[in-house]
Formats: C-alpha cells, sequence, structure tokens
C-alpha cells in the first residue's frame, strides 16, 4: 500500500511552539515546512513594496488580509509537489483563510498546540532566533551552547520585532478572536489532533508523533 503522505497544518496562539513542533514534524517526515509568518518576515526584511504592506500588520499584531496572505501562500505552494506532502505553520488562521486552503487542497492533519496565554508570554519574552536561519531559541527552555550564536549556522541571535509585550497581547487577542474558531472547523473534518503543548519540547513531539501514528501516517 503506498505511504500516507502527511498534509498538516499547525495552529495554536503565538509561543505555542508551532515553529519548533512544525519544524520537527517536516524533519521526522522529509516533507517542507511553510511558515507564513517566515514568509512575510522575508518579505519585509526585503523591503519590497509588499513588504512594506505587511509590516503595518505583523507589526500591529494584527493579521494580513486574507486576499494576500492566500496569495502569498498559493504561491509557494505551487512551487511545490503537494502529493509529497508538507507542513503549513500559522496558515490558516481563520474560517476563510481554511476554505481557501481546502478548494487548493485537501489537509489530513491540523494540529492544534494548545498553551494558556500566561506560557505563551513567558516563552516569548524569552525567544531569540537566529537572523539566517530563523532556528528558534529560548534563553532558559532551549538555549544555544554558545549565548548569541545559532548552533546550526553561527548566526546572531536576535528578538523578533513583535515580540515586545504590548504586541504579544495583541497577537493573543487576535488568536482567541480569529484562529479559534478552526477548532470547530478541523474537528467536523475529522482532522482535528488537540496536543497539550505546555510539555516539555519533547514530550509535545511525541505526543503528535503517537497521534499522528494512530491515523496511519508512519515516519
Ligand atoms: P508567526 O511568525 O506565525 O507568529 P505567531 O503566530 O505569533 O507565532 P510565533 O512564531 O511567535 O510562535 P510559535 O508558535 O511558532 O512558537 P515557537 O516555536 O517559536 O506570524 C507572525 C505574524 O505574521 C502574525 O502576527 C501576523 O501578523 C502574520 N501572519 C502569519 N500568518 C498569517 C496568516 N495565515 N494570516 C494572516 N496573517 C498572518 O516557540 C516560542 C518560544 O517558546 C521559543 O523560544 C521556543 O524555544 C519556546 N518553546 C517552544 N516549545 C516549548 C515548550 N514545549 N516548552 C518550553 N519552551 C518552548
Ligand atoms: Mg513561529
Ligand atoms: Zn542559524
Amino acid at each position: 500500500m503506498a505511504k500516507k503522505r502527511l498534509r498538516a497544518i499547525m495552529f495554536g496562539p503565538p509561543g505555542s511552539g508551532k515553529g519548533t513542533q512544525g519544524q520537527l514534524l517536516a524533519d521526522r517526515f522529509d516533507v517542507p515546512h511553510v511558515s507564513t509568518g517566515e514568509l512575510f518576515r522575508a518579505e519585509i526584511a526585503g523591503k519590497s513594496a509588499q513588504g512594506k504592506m505587511l509590516k503595518k500588520y505583523v507589526e500591529a499584531g494584527a493579521l494580513v488580509p486574507d486576499e494576500l496572505t492566500n496569495a502569498v501562500v498559493t504561491n509557494q505552494l505551487k512551487r511545490m509537489d503537494l502529493r509529497k506532502g508538507f507542513v503549513l505553520d500559522g496558515y490558516p488562521r481563520n474560517v476563510e483563510q481554511a476554505t481557501h486552503l481546502n478548494r487548493v487542497v485537501k489537509i489530513n492533519i491540523a494540529v492544534q498546540l494548545r498553551v494558556a496565554d500566561v506560557e505563551a508570554v513567558r516563552r516569548l519574552v524569552g525567544r531569540v532566533q537566529c537572523v539566517d536561519c530563523e532556528q528558534v531559541y529560548h534563553k532558559t527552555d532551549s538555549p544555544p551552547i554558545k549565548p548569541g550564536m545559532c548552533a546550526l549556522c553561527g548566526g546572531n541571535l536576535i528578538k523578533r520585532n513583535d515580540d515586545t509585550k504590548n504586541l504579544i497581547r495583541k497577537r493573543l487577542e487576535t488568536f482567541h478572536f480569529m484562529t479559534e474558531p478552526l477548532v470547530s472547523y478541523y474537528r467536523q473534518k475529522g482532522v482535528l489532533l488537540t496536543i497539550n503543548g505546555e510539555q516539555a519540547i519533547p514530550y509535545v513531539f511525541e505526543e503528535i508523533m503517537k497521534k499522528t501514528a494512530k491515523l496511519g501516517f508512519k515516519s
């Protein structure tokens, strides 16, 4: 029988570990990891006209309008062989985007990372990230071997512009209001995996792997 290919999305509040777990999952299944946040930050850093527009939303802790987000994601998906599988991190983020994605490709796993707001804030306040490869670290929970330096590529570690207390609060509000309705959307589709995101990183990953295996996905 042909191997079941993973076509997963990761959703959860800011700081829930979408990037951390999404990368682990993509590595394990040998599929691409696509993060809309990363795509947007690269565009903003390139100072393109589109980047300038994106910046307004990202630095306000708001969602980028659906039309623009859907276009960026569809463009990225077109360049991939979707039959081989993928992990989408941070997309979709509302029911409208989910409906759009459903027209492009059918998702077979929606990983919901559950983390309380207070823990999300604690994590984001301590997060640092590589300027070159975007590898994520946490000052105390997953520190780099050498302070300030990426263990993977040697790049500088910096804080993200949107990891200020005020913007973290706004991003959390946006999540509860706009993204949480995806829980019932994907439950109805029968692909929802709810994960306790408050465990240590390897245990969160273990829970994801156990639950995906139950659905017949073998890495
Ligand atoms: P995005 O980049 O996706 O940001 P986010 O949703 O706020 O999520 P984060 O990347 O901050 O957190 P994460 O869940 O990836 O956690 P991480 O693994 O880093 O989006 C940025 C912006 O782009 C949005 O605000 C919006 O403006 C725009 N945007 C993006 N997608 C969009 C869309 N679809 N539509 C419209 N607009 C969109 O972990 C966080 C920290 O915790 C790290 O330090 C990590 O080391 C640590 N950590 C992780 N797991 C654990 C654990 N289990 N225990 C302890 N520490 C942990
Ligand atoms: Mg992320
Ligand atoms: Zn790096």
